[in-house]
């Protein structure tokens, strides 16, 4: 049984769905603070299969220990938190409570419970600036708002638990930015309010719901001056931490080996993309054209950001299929046939 933390949200979901449909049976904790109830009746849909839904906070140590030894659970990932960076520079103590905090109960639930196996989302922004291109796992961590430290500092307390009991298992994986949706087009991203991030902003603006884009910037050091990330396709993203519970389950097989029970991953294509790569990319998917505009820089934005993937495919087996244009056109599925999400 795998406990999914955060597992009705935006990646949860397409986790949720590669698991069952590999076999495994799943149980997800969340308290849908940024999610529906109505992502997991699709997965199920998706899946032919049922999953156990616990309605609950990670900042109930007591609730988790009831629901993890409920469930019989054998290996945690942990997706529960907060992710707006603009939110977390107003709201810092809300972050560091759900996020750290979070976690530190997770954990101790899990000792309660003998449970010894965790897969954490961690975030590329732990890297902050890059000081090189591309990034591998040893670029220095520099994280740049409370958003980011919080994830730096979960990754500090796993590798210290880790220190502590080497027979631990552990995965933290570096997300680049994760986009597209399952190509049933029966999930995806669903913000709540206005999108921060580039996709699901275009999304909205293709099926009419906002006016025009703005691009964040003209102004970089970039081949068309605006700003390059390392998108990646959701469910290759999922099939990454499913190649994780993999390798994490054999090393427990293999007691003496403990170089690899506190890995670090980035999980990533290796390639980058411009916002206007993006736009034609969205624009080729839906059929029409996006309206944009230039505008200021975004602040704490960053000019190019992209994973070295080499690491992933070593100690994971896993690389990256799927292209941008596949990214595009699951959105562009998802997002028209539920012009407003998960409402109806
Ligand atoms: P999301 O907001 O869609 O999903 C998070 C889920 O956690 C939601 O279902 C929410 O209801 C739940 N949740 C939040 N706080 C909780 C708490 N205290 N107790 C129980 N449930 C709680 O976000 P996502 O995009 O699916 O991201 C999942 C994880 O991946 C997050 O930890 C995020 O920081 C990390 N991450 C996301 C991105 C991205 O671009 N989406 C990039 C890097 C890392
Ligand atoms: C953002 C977060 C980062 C997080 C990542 C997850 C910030 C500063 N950083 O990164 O911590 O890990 O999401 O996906 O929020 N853009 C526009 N117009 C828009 C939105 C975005 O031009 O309306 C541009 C941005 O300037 C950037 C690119 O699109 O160049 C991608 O932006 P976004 O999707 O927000 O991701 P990141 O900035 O990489």
């Amino acid at each position: 049984m795998i406990f999914v933390t955060g597992g009705a949200g935006y990646i949860g979901s397409h986790i949720c769905v590669e698991l069952l449909n590999a076999g495994y049976d799943v149980t997800v904790f969340d308290n849908f603070s940024n999610s529906s109830p109505e992502a997991l009746v699709r997965v199920q849909q998706i899946t032919g299969r049922n999953l156990q839904v616990i309605r609950g906070d990670c900042r109930d140590r007591d609730a988790l220990i009831t629901a993890l030894q409920q469930s019989q659970t054998n290996a945690v990932i942990h997706f529960a938190g907060l992710k707006a960076v603009g939110e977390s520079v107003s709201k810092p103590l809300n972050y560091y409570d759900h996020n750290v905090v979070g976690t530190l109960r997770l954990l101790e639930a899990m000792q309660v419970c003998h449970i010894r196996t965790i897969v954490f989302s961690s975030s590329a922004t732990v890297y902050g600036d890059p000081v090189h291109l591309p990034i591998t796992e040893d670029h220095p961590l520099s994280p740049t708002n409370p958003y980011g430290r919080s994830k730096w500092m979960i990754e500090e307390i796993l590798r210290d638990v880790y220190r502590s009991d080497p027979s631990i298992r552990i995965c933290i994986l570096r997300y680049f930015n994760p986009v597209g949706a399952h190509d049933s087009g029966l999930i995806g991203e669903d913000p709540q309010g206005i999108p921060n991030n580039l996709v699901p902003f275009i999304a909205q603006v293709a099926v009419g719901r906002r006016e025009r884009l703005n691009i964040w910037g003209n102004d970089y050091p970039t081949p068309d001056r605006t700003g390059v990330r390392d998108y990646i396709h959701v469910v290759d993203l999922a099939i990454g931490h499913l190649q994780a519970l993999a390798v994490l389950k054999n090393i427990d097989h293999e007691r003496n080996d403990q170089s690899f029970g506190c890995m670090t991953v980035n999980l990533g294509t290796g390639q980058g993309h411009s916002v206007l790569d993006v736009i034609h990319a969205y624009e080729k998917a839906c059929g029409h054209s996006i309206p944009y505009q230039m505008a200021p820089r975004r602040s704490g934005d960053i000019a190019v950001c992209y994973a070295d993937p080499q690491f992933a495919y070593k100690i994971l087996g896993w690389k990256a299929q799927l292209s941008l244009e596949a990214m595009c056109r699951d959105s562009w599925r998802w997002q028209s046939r539920n012009p407003n999400g998960y409402q109806k």
